[in-house]
């Protein structure tokens, strides 16, 4: 049986540059979907998988990942004072869930490098890897997107594994494809290919945001090269860690939206928001004017 998973790491030192001006001065991470920044999305999927340990990657202006997660005294005191005891609860709860370390990452030089500026603080066990851009809702009943990755790693007695999504073939330009086949039942992958024209694709398995790795990854990311777009790559470093250990896939359950992009944003945010017990109603109404 596999040692317990605590650790995650939240790489949020990106440039988001799809996302500007928006992102000019507020990290990509805490834009909300209706009234919550995908980050504490992200957050709440770990804890849910029992990684309780988190550390973020953050650059500069990322500040307000810090303050969401940090105890606002006045705040507190004030929502308490005026009798707001559902907003009270709701803030302090957000500081009091999770403790947070964060590692600065100088520069933006890539995923991979994210990745490899946490490996101090993970040390040689299994961690997690999110990335929370990826918006991954579980459908009702089932379980979040990193306990199911986790139930794998139980499984294979701790392998790598890496959560997939498949797209149609017009959109496998635009993510980390991988090339998969068959193992008892699972799907064990040879190799990965970062953002393939549709005709050199070898599948339309994507990878979306979320990874449990073991120790070795980090070994492999201090010599990982500078690959596409002169960023380190972690795909790169995934495709050398399949060659030496088993890596696997898993086809993840559950409502996905690409919110690193103003348009899965919108979606996002008018799927969630026509399902929100106290704006659903009036949004659908709005929008059905607007039709
Ligand atoms: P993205 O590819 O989405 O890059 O990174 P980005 O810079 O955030 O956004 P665009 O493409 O310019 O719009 C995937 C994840 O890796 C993190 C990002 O914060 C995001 O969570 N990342 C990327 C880093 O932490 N450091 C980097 O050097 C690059």
């Amino acid at each position: 049986m596999p040692k317990n998973i605590h650790k995650i790491i939240f790489p949020t030192a990106g440039m988001g540059t799809r996302f500007l001006p928006a992102t000019k001065a507020t990290p990509k991470e805490m834009l909300t979907i209706v009234d919550k920044p995908l980050i504490q999305y992200g957050v709440e999927e770990a804890l849910a998988a029992g990684m309780g340990e988190v550390v973020m990657v953050t650059g500069r202006g990322k500040r307000s990942i810090e303050d969401h997660f940090d105890i606002s005294a006045e705040l507190e005191s004030n929502l308490n004072a005026a009798g707001k005891v559902e907003l009270y609860e709701t803030v302090s709860r957000i500081a009091r869930m999770v403790d947070v370390a964060y590692i600065r990452q100088k520069q933006p030089l890539g995923l991979g490098h994210a990745v490899l500026c946490a490996a101090p603080w993970v040390g040689d066990e299994c961690f997690g890897v999110s990335l929370a851009d990826e918006l991954i809702l579980p459908e009702a009943g089932c379980k979040g997107a990193m306990q199911q990755l986790r139930d794998i790693h139980e499984q294979t007695g701790g392998a790598s594994v890496i959560g997939l999504a498949r797209v149609p073939d017009d959109e496998v330009n635009r993510y980390g494809i991988v090339k998969a086949h068959d193992e008892d039942g699972l799907l064990r992958l040879d190799d990965m290919v970062e953002k393939p024209q549709t005709d050199q694709a070898p599948s339309n398995m994507a990878m979306i945001g979320r990874y449990i790795f073991t120790p070795r990854l980090f070994e492999i990311l201090k010599t990982t090269k500078p690959g596409k777009g002169n960023e380190i790559q972690l795909t790169d470093a995934m495709c050398q860690l399949a060659k030496e250990e088993p890596v696997y896939g898993v086809i993840i359950e559950g409502a996905r939206f690409d919110a690193g992009n103003p348009y899965g944003f919108l979606v996002a945010n008018a799927t969630l928001g026509l399902q929100h017990p106290k704006y659903g109603e009036a949004l659908r109404k709005a929008l059905s004017q607007l039709l």
